[in-house]
């Protein structure tokens, strides 16, 4: 057939991603759609944990996530930085000072994703490494809710600079200077090593590394200005 002839793929593709990546991973799927419409994506936006239980039950093609696993055989292809910053409301007085120690941000109340969240993951690491414990005031599921409650005075937040606007001011935040931050890690696509990838998964796997400039529309320096 035509389709056949000009190497049209068809299917559905399954992605699990998570949450925080719904900031930048819809907007590839439009370009990708009209490259490729014969492909319908299903995009399932859940926590790590939940991102983890479904590539343990085989359910998606691809899975994104900020901290893969150590300990289970899969590939994992780094293709976005993924900085985590500590944000204060814009009044806060820590916003526009230097030099922060985290021994002084570990005194402050913070506002943290739930258990399960990479995010949350991360942070507790960074923390228990230095042999600081974070004192939690509230826990969301939500980075968007946590924006709103840090910049409402709540407490400190940390956060993927990809919830972010390119200007925190927008968000009615500072990013502060904190010792050890950013973070600069990698967002990373991940598929179990055994897994035979779909002709729909590749093309959307070619399509990512081809395509990165897509989701990098934001990557603001962060400043304690
Ligand atoms: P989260 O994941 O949205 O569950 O916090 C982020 C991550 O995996 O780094």
């Amino acid at each position: 057939t035509i389709a056949d002839l000009k190497g049209i793929k068809q299917g559905r593709l399954r992605i699990a991603t998570v949450t925080t990546t719904k900031y930048f991973m819809p907007r590839l799927l439009g370009p990708f759609c009209n490259t490729y419409p014969g492909i319908d994506i299903a995009l399932e936006v859940v926590n790590r944990d939940r991102v983890l239980e479904r590539m343990a039950r085989n359910q998606d093609d691809l899975y994104v996530m900020g901290v893969p696993p150590d300990d289970l055989d899969i590939v994992r292809e780094p293709f976005l930085e993924n900085t985590l910053v500590v944000l204060a409301a814009a009044t806060h007085p820590l916003a526009g000072r230097s030099d922060i120690t985290l021994d002084e941000v570990a005194k402050e109340p913070f506002i943290l994703r739930e258990h399960g969240s990479g995010t949350r993951l991360t942070v507790e690491r960074v923390f228990r490494e230095r042999g600081l414990s974070l004192s939690v005031r509230m826990e969301l599921g939500s980075n968007e809710a946590i924006k709103q409650a840090v910049a409402g005075g709540l407490g400190l937040g940390i956060l993927s600079l990809s919830t972010l606007h390119a200007d925190p001011r927008l968000d009615e935040v500072a990013v502060l200077d904190v010792e050890n931050f950013p973070i600069r890690r990698h967002w990373y696509v991940v598929w179990p090593r055994d897994k035979e990838l779909s002709v729909v998964a590749k093309a959307f796997l070619d399509f990512l590394r081809g395509h990165v400039d897509l989701l990098t529309h934001r990557e603001p320096v962060p400043t304690s200005a």
